[in-house]
């Protein structure tokens, strides 16, 4: 038996150790949000945080999860109160198909988390996800937006 604690919920599944904790996530606890990708940890698609971190749960098995507070996408803001970056994302109408896009918000959240107001450098260091519509241009914009929002600049 495995714990994980899910955007504040505790979860207890039947996993081995080294499940991957994105088939953890999907396929036993069904938070769909997080998608699969390439499953090697170069795409982004599965970005999650872990203790905060911005962590790919597609080479991270469960096992490295427990004991640690997991965010997923689902649980980054709410219908009522998105995350400043969810409502940049929406503002700057950033995503194509989409499929890409929570492991982008994820990882903009993580760096916006770590450095408030982050260099134009900064930011095209730390968003490397990869984005099949080719909306990186978007992307960096919405950052700049959020990073604004939260630092409190107009
Ligand atoms: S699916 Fe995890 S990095 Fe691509
Ligand atoms: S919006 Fe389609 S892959 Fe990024």
């Amino acid at each position: 038996m495995t714990t994980l604690l899910i955007n504040g919920e505790s979860h207890e599944i039947e996993a081995e150790d080294d499940m991957p904790l994105l088939w953890a996530i999907r396929d036993v606890i069904g938070y769909t949000g997080t998608k699969f990708g390439c499953g090697m940890g170069l795409c982004g698609a599965c970005s999650i945080h872990l203790d905060g971190q911005v962590t790919r749960s597609c080479i991270t098995p469960v096992s490295a999860a427990e004991g640690k507070a997991i965010t997923t996408i689902e649980g980054l803001g709410s219908e009522q109160s998105l995350h400043p970056v969810q409502q940049a994302w929406i503002d700057q109408e950033v995503s194509q198909c989409g499929y890409c896009q929570s492991g982008q918000i994820m990882a903009a959240a993580a760096l916006l988390a770590e450095n408030p107001n982050p260099s134009d450098e900064e930011i095209r260091a730390k968003m490397v996800n990869y984005c099949r519509c080719g909306t990186y241009q978007q992307i960096f914009a919405a950052v700049k937006r959020a990073a604004q929002h939260e630092g409190g600049q107009s």
